[in-house]
């Protein structure tokens, strides 16, 4: 059997289509356009290219983006006061915050420091603390995460049931994912470096998360026949044919993997595509938000 490709490109620009046709429809009506913030700090080479590409995902579908770029020894007070600032100027419906910081911030205290309803990225604590309690919902959902369930589900996995198993616990992709899973009602396995027998458990596997940055590491054999994967993972190895003298490879040795399971993600194009998409939604939610605010 061969799997069926997940085709997260096409997903993510029906999102963004729908995005933008929300926004035109705002801006007919007299309403701003919504505004999402981006905050980095330092020169992390990918974290800038992370945040030039939402920045330029915004401006296709008509979001005004408002770039700040801290150096790499700002201070916490310094980050705290521009969030409080982006917190209190009506333009700015979204706040994102790329992470990972310099390692002399204090991340939750930033992150803490965020309008909850601006928390577009949804990794204010009380934010995440609501996701994983029953009976609440939280302002907003981490977009890689509500992205991969959006891709499980248009790949036609029934989650209500199912054995879910997530590689990783970081707090951007694996516990959350682990906790939407669980609001979807499947029953949800977090494995990490410390799991024994980690191959018996994925073969238990129904729909399988992989969000561990460790190349190919997945094998054919840890899979069960059928099973939906997604991959997370975006690990450089070398491959001295290719022109930058790398490769990108996910965290599941694909070629092998896509001849058991049901349905996968590629990667590259796996869920990048998703995570923005994701985020352009967060932020025109933000702007509805704060319309009736
Ligand atoms: N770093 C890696 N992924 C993300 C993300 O989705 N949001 C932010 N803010 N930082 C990240």
């Amino acid at each position: 059997m061969s799997a069926t490709i997940i085709d997260s490109k096409k997903i993510g620009q029906e999102i963004r289509d729908e995005v933008k046709t929300a926004v035109d429809k705002r801006l007919e009506r007299g309403l701003s356009a919504p505004g999402l913030a981006t905050v980095l700090v330092g020169e992390n080479p990918a974290s800038k290219v992370y945040v030039r590409n939402k920045q330029k995902a915004c401006a296709e579908v008509g979001i005004i983006s408002f770039g700040h770029h801290l150096p790499e020894d700002a201070t916490q007070e310094e980050v705290e006061a521009l969030v409080r600032q982006l917190n209190a100027d009506p333009a700015v419906n979204g706040i994102l915050v790329q992470l990972p910081l310099p390692r002399h911030l204090d991340e939750e205290k930033v992150l803490t420091a965020i309008d909850l309803n601006k928390d577009v990225d949804g990794f204010h604590p009380i934010n995440i603390g609501r996701l994983a309690q029953k009976g609440r919902e939280p302002v907003f959902v981490p977009c890689t995460p509500a992205g991969s369930i959006v891709l499980l589900e248009r790949a036609g996995a029934k989650l209500s049931g199912a054995n879910a198993v997530v590689l990783g616990r970081s707090n951007i992709v694996g516990m959350p994912v682990a906790l939407l899973l669980v609001k979807a009602n499947a029953t949800v396995t977090i494995c990490h470096s410390r799991t024994r027998d980690l191959p018996a458990v994925v073969r238990e596997a129904d729909v399988l998360v992989a969000a561990i940055g460790q190349p190919e590491f997945v094998k054919k054999d840890w899979v069960k026949p059928g099973a939906i994967i997604i991959d997370v993972g975006i690990n450089q190895v070398e491959d001295p044919s290719a022109q930058k003298g790398y490769r990108l490879v996910g965290d599941v040795a694909f070629d092998e993997v896509s001849e058991v399971a049901g349905a996968i993600t590629p990667v590259p194009g796996g869920v990048g595509p998703m995570t923005i998409a994701m985020l352009l939604k967060n932020t025109l939610r933000a702007a509805e938000l704060a319309d009736q605010a």
